[in-house]
C-alpha cells in the first residue's frame, strides 16, 4: 500500500528534488563569492547507492511521481549518466536543472540515459552581462546547450531567466523573442533572498506584474492552467508558444507546494527556506532500515510550515544558499 507523505495542511508532497553536488563551474555573483565556496568533501556526499536507495523508498512507498536533479550544477558530479541510467527505470518524470554549459557534449547521452526533461538558466543574452553575473566566457556555449538539448530531442525545453531590476530587467523582450524564435519557453523568476553575499532586497525584485507589464506592452497573452508547478502560464495569442513567470515573492504558491528536497550531503529538507533539516546521509550509514528512514521523511514532512515569510519581519534567510539547498 502506498503512503501519503501528506503534511498538516494537507499537501500531498510528489515531486522530489535531488541536489547531487553543491560544485559549480559557474561562479554566479548571486550565488557564490568569486573564489567559490567551500565544496562539501567528496565522502559526505551520498554516493549513486544512497541516492538510489532513498528515491526508491520514496517512489515506491510513498508514491513520489517526479524527481528533479538539481545542484550546485548537476552535470559537473562525475558519472551523471549512471545515476540518470538507475533513476529512470523507477516510474517518475525524470528531470534536470543546469546552467547548459556542458550540453553542447552531453545533452545526446543524458537523453539516451532516460532523462525525460531539462531545464536551463540563463540571465543574460549579452555577452559581457552574461560573463559579469557568471563571473564565465560561456554565453556562447549555454546558446549551443541550449540547442542541442532541443536537437537531442528535449522537449519542452525550459529557460530559467532570474530578473534582477536595474540588472537584466531590460532584456526580458530580447528573452521573448529569443524563446519564440528558438521554440523553447522562458520562465521569469521573481529574485528570491538566497544570493550568497546578501544583496538582495526588496527593491531587486521586478515582480509578477511588472514582468507581464513588459511582455504584454508586445504581446498578447492568454492564460494557462497551472497545476502544482512554480510558474504561472501564458501562450501567446498568435501560437507561437508559451511564458511563464516564477513568483515566489509577490505571488508565492506555497499553499499548493508538493515537493521535497534532499541535499547533496544527504540532508532531507522540506521546503526551500527551511530553517531545519532532517540527516538521511547518518541513517544510511548506520545501518538504518528503511522504516526508520520512512520514519524520518513522514517527520518531517510534518513539520512543514504553512509556507515561507519573504518580505515579512519574521522571515529569517536560511543560512545556506541556492547551490547548497539546490535550487
Ligand atoms: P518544472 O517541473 O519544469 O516546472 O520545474 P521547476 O520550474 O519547478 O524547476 P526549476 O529547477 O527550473 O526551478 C525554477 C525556479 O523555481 C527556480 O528559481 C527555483 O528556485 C524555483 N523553485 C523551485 N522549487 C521551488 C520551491 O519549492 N519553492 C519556491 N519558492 N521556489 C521554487
Ligand atoms: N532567486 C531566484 N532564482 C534563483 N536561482 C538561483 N538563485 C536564485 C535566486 N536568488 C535560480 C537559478 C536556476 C534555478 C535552479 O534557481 O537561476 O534557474
Ligand atoms: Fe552555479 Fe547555479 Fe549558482 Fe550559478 S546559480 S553559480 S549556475 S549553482
Amino acid at each position: 500500500m502506498t503512503l501519503k507523505l501528506i503534511d498538516t495542511h494537507n499537501r500531498v508532497h510528489k515531486d522530489l528534488r535531488i541536489s547531487i553536488t553543491d560544485r559549480c563551474n559557474f561562479r554566479c555573483t548571486y550565488c557564490m563569492p568569486e573564489e567559490g565556496l567551500e565544496w562539501t568533501p567528496r565522502e559526505e556526499l551520498l554516493t549513486f547507492e544512497e541516492i538510489e536507495r532513498l528515491a526508491v523508498l520514496l517512489v515506491n512507498r510513498f508514491g513520489i511521481e517526479s524527481i528533479r536533479l538539481t545542484g550546485g550544477e548537476p552535470t559537473v558530479r562525475a558519472n551523471l549518466v549512471d545515476l540518470i541510467n538507475r533513476l529512470a527505470q523507477l516510474p517518475v518524470d525524470l528531470s534536470m536543472t543546469t546552467n547548459g554549459v556542458t550540453l553542447p557534449l552531453m545533452a545526446g547521452k543524458l537523453k539516451t540515459a532516460g532523462l525525460d526533461r531539462i531545464n536551463i538558466s540563463l540571465d543574460s543574452l549579452q555577452r559581457d552581462r552574461f560573463n559579469n553575473l557568471t563571473r564565465r566566457d560561456n554565453l556562447k556555449q549555454v546558446i549551443e546547450g541550449i540547442d542541442a538539448a532541443k536537437t537531442a530531442g528535449f522537449d519542452p525545453v525550459k529557460i530559467n531567466m532570474v530578473v534582477m531590476k536595474g540588472i537584466n530587467d531590460d532584456e526580458i523582450l530580447d528573452f521573448v523573442d529569443y524563446g519564440r524564435t528558438k521554440k523553447v519557453t522562458v520562465r521569469f523568476i521573481e529574485f528570491m533572498p538566497l544570493d550568497a553575499d546578501e544583496e538582495w532586497s526588496n527593491d531587486r525584485v521586478m515582480s509578477l506584474a511588472d514582468i507581464l507589464e513588459v511582455i504584454s506592452s508586445r504581446h498578447e497573452l492568454i492564460p494557462l492552467q497551472r497545476g502544482n508547478a512554480p510558474a504561472a502560464r501564458w501562450k501567446y495569442a498568435d501560437g507561437l508558444g508559451e511564458v511563464g513567470v516564477i513568483a515566489t515573492v509577490s505571488e508565492a504558491f506555497c499553499e499548493s507546494c508538493d515537493r521535497v528536497r534532499l541535499t547533496a550531503d544527504g540532508k532531507f529538507r522540506n521546503c526551500l527556506f527551511a530553517l531545519k533539516d532532517y540527516d538521511m546521509r547518518y541513517l544510511l550509514r548506520n545501518g538504518a532500515t528503511d522504516d526508520d528512514i520512512a520514519d524520518l521523511f513522514l517527520s518531517g514532512v510534518q513539520e512543514k510550515w504553512a509556507g515561507h515569510q519573504i518580505g515579512k519581519s519574521v522571515f529569517i534567510r536560511p543560512s545556506k544558499s541556492m547551490s547548497q539547498i539546490g535550487g
